[in-house]
């Protein structure tokens, strides 16, 4: 018989990380979900398809976009909001997994923010070479609760600046199951995804998903 001392180790144990007062990351919290997870990312993108959407500015945004749960992220050329049915078919978004809650829920309680309940889940999709550029989360009408950001596939390198976008963001590798949990006095803060590197991941492919669950009203 062999005994694998790794198993026994405490690095396989879900470990809090803080970056900064409010924000945090679980690094691998999402792990034992993550076939659960993908499966509802695929169910929810064969309803609601991956998109391009337009920034205000008229420019294409290299992220493919989707949403589910009662309201979703939209863009266009007319500006940002949530809207409770997508604007590709007319109909409502597909309903939040339970899954997505419960993993919310639970993220957010570890990070120190009790019962929350999103209403919102977009969902990111980088391909090699996709950014995503320094931007607040800030179209949401109640800012006390926080924002639960779930890593799947290739890793990223996350960028976590201050309340002025000026201020020079830190950077932070975010891997396969990692979740980000940011509020308090981070709910304003920069952020955004360096562009990703190229790589093969054993479970998702050629490509990173993001899933952001957010409570909009
Ligand atoms: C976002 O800011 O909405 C996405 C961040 C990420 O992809 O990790
Ligand atoms: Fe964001």
């Amino acid at each position: 018989m062999t005994f694998d001392l790794f198993d026994s180790l405490p690095q396989d144990a879900p470990r809090a990380e803080p970056i900064v007062p409010g924000a945090v990351v679980l690094r691998g919290f999402a792990r034992e979900h993550e076939q659960t997870l993908l499966d509802n990312v695929r169910a929810v993108a064969s309803q609601a398809p991956w998109r391009h959407l337009v920034t205000p500015g008229g420019q294409r945004m290299s992220v493919a976009m989707t949403n589910c749960g009662q309201f979703g992220w939209v863009s266009d050329v007319t500006g940002y909001r949530y809207e409770a049915a997508d604007p590709l078919s007319g109909q409502p978004w597909p309903a939040m997994p339970d899954a997505f809650l419960a993993l919310a829920r639970d993220a957010a309680a570890a990070a120190g923010f009790a019962d929350f309940r999103p209403d919102a889940c977009l969902l990111n999709r980088y391909a090699p070479g996709t950014r995503l550029s320094l931007h607040q989360d800030r179209d949401e009408l109640d800012l006390r609760a926080p924002i639960v950001s779930v890593s799947l596939g290739l890793p990223a390198v996350f960028l976590f600046g201050g309340l002025a976008r000026a201020e020079r963001p830190l950077r932070v590798r975010l891997a396969h199951g990692d979740v980000v949990v940011w509020g308090g006095p981070a709910r304003l803060a920069f952020h955004g995804i360096a562009p990703l590197a190229d790589g093969d991941h054993a479970l998702v492919g050629r490509e990173r998903i993001n899933l952001t669950l957010r409570k909009t009203r």
